[in-house]
């Protein structure tokens, strides 16, 4: 069956916990069923993963795009938090890797500090979802599977 990769980065475990006045109070296991329900309804397999570390987050969209190479999946629905500023390996891992990537942003980060709006995975990324709260991430899924159509 055909996957769909959804990566969470740092600290993003403690969603529902951490800052709620900026993420709200959904957890991440929230997240992750709201998710399931439309993979459930396209027909695939969800991988939902969350990492604190930034190489696991380089190690998993390699695999996306060897996966997403081999016709077994569709792409992934990033958010790499903190990541998303700093990491040129990210960037490098997309597009070296060639997986299909919406990079997803809970909270609109063109709102806040100068320091997130910079992103390393925008010029990599087929789409881009920000500040719609967690209802982005199903969106992000129905986008990765109208984009996969139209490739
Ligand atoms: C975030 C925004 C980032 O700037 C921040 O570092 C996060 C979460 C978001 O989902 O709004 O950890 O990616």
């Amino acid at each position: 069956m055909t996957s769909a990769y959804v990566l969470n980065g740092p600290n993003l475990n403690l969603l529902g916990k951490r800052e709620p006045e900026i993420y709200g109070k959904t957890t991440l296991a929230d997240v992750e069923r709201s998710c399931l329900e439309v993979a459930n309804e396209l027909g695939w397999d969800l991988e939902f993963r969350q990492t604190n570390r930034e190489g696991e987050l380089v190690d998993w969209i390699q695999e996306a795009g060897q996966a997403q190479a081999a016709g077994d999946a569709v792409g992934v629905v990033l958010n790499a938090a903190a990541y998303t500023h700093t990491s040129v390996a990210l960037h490098d891992a997309i597009a070296g890797s060639g997986a299909r990537v919406i990079e997803l942003h809970i909270s609109n980060v063109h709102r806040r500090e100068s320091f997130r709006h910079l992103s390393y995975v925008s010029p990599v990324a087929a789409g881009i979802i920000v500040g719609l709260g967690v209802a982005g991430y199903p969106l992000a899924l129905r986008a990765l599977a109208d984009l996969s159509e139209r490739s």
